[in-house]
């Protein structure tokens, strides 16, 4: 039984947003495994409130792994001289584009490895008319193509881009300047995430949870960190060791590690949602590396958004970012099978056909005070 402590924490976390002190965020993130029930049910039951029991759905396309970037975890790092490097076509993008607009996906997530040059930045200006064209500009697109200068950003945005996602991968400067090389900035990064909202994109930012180092106060942090920088949608997921990478090379994945990850996973999840309330949040690939169902437990755990992966099989392996990643045999259209059962599953529907913006960022523009 939740003592009554808990039960008070979680009924004013439920009555309105930024209902929680900063010790009362980090106290919930630790909360010992038999109160989880309760958490993730508190949390489930605002993010009911706030998008019924439907789940927003987001075609993912990861349009190449080259990446001039060498972060110490990641799978795709410039220095990981096993992978084999690919960059989509324009055609091929508009084939898989076509394919989700045809069966019922309202919007897109093109991701790629960081880059920065004017082909780049020209390629995707051009892209995204396109995209608009064959879908009567009905298909959302968020583009995840990591930090650009502003006037790109821009440029992006005036050709048709409306999200935008820019993980900052953790809000403590001290544990983002260990995961990277010296020339990759923290303050560049969070400044991005201002440029983008000014803008006027959707912005959606996230961490990774349970980074060597990191600690629960450093979690709690993060969350505050959504609040501050007021974005509206969040794509969080636990760390998973790349065997390739500095810092993954030496850690084994024991199924401890992995249930213990996954926890924590959910815990942000839970939180996050019982913090913030109207945001879009993710369910992540990585909850389903670590746990078949992880993405499952994630929305029931408060997340309301999937990004099911419509990357072609012959890819799929070239972009994992950690090890473990699933349906690496599954073509999209498996994946659109699968992933309709096993949400409905759970007791909820897909809202297929629609673009899913963020409460969050819709109320951002209604109320008269902003
Ligand atoms: N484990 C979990 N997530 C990772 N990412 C990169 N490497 C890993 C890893 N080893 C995440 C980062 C990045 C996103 C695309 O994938 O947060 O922003
Ligand atoms: Fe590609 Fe970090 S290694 S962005």
């Amino acid at each position: 039984m939740p003592d009554s402590k808990l039960e008070d924490c979680l009924a004013r976390a439920g009555e309105k947003p930024h209902n929680l002190s900063p010790a009362e965020v980090e106290w919930l993130l630790g909360l010992p495994s038999s109160d989880l029930p309760a958490l993730y049910q508190a949390a489930y039951r605002v993010k009911e409130r706030v998008s019924g029991r439907s789940v927003s759905i987001r075609g993912l396309i990861e349009m190449g792994n080259v990446c001039a970037k060498d972060c110490y975890y990641c799978g795709i790092r410039r220095s990981n001289s096993r992978v084999r490097r690919y960059q989509l076509d324009k055609s091929d993008i508009l084939r898989l584009s076509a394919w989700a607009y045809a069966q019922g996906y309202g919007s897109l997530v093109i991701q790629a490895g960081e880059s920065e040059s004017e082909a780049h930045t020209r390629f995707i200006e051009d892209l995204l008319p396109e995209i608009a064209a064959l879908s009567g500009g009905a298909l959302g697109v968020t583009l995840s193509l990591g930090e650009q200068e502003d006037e790109v950003f821009r440029r992006w945005r005036s050709a048709g881009a409306h999200r935008y996602l820019l993980r900052i991968e953790t809000s403590s400067p001290r544990l983002y300047q260990a995961l990277h090389p010296a020339d990759h900035l923290y303050e560049r990064r969070r400044r991005c995430l201002a440029v983008l909202r000014d803008l006027g994109y959707q912005v959606g930012t996230g961490v990774m949870s349970g980074l060597p180092g990191q600690s629960r106060a450093d979690l709690a942090a993060d969350i505050e960190f959504f609040r501050q920088m007021d974005v509206d949608m969040i794509g969080m997921g636990p760390y998973i060791p790349h065997p390739d990478t500095p810092l993954g090379k030496d850690r084994e994945l024991t199924p401890e590690y992995r249930s213990s990850q996954l926890e924590l996973g959910l815990r942000m999840i839970a939180v996050t949602r019982l913090y913030l309330h109207d945001v879009n949040l993710a369910a992540t690939t990585a909850l389903q590396a670590l746990a078949d169902n992880g993405r499952e437990q994630g929305l029931l755990a408060g997340a309301n958004v999937i990004m099911p992966n419509l990357t072609d099989l012959e890819y799929r392996r070239d972009y994992q970012l950690y090890q473990g990643k699933p349906c690496l045999e599954e073509s999209a259209g498996q994946c659109r099978g699968c992933l309709e059962a096993r949400v409905v599953g759970v007791g909820e529907s897909i809202r297929w056909g629609e673009r899913g913006d963020s409460l969050h960022y819709q109320q951002r523009f209604s109320s008269p005070l902003d």
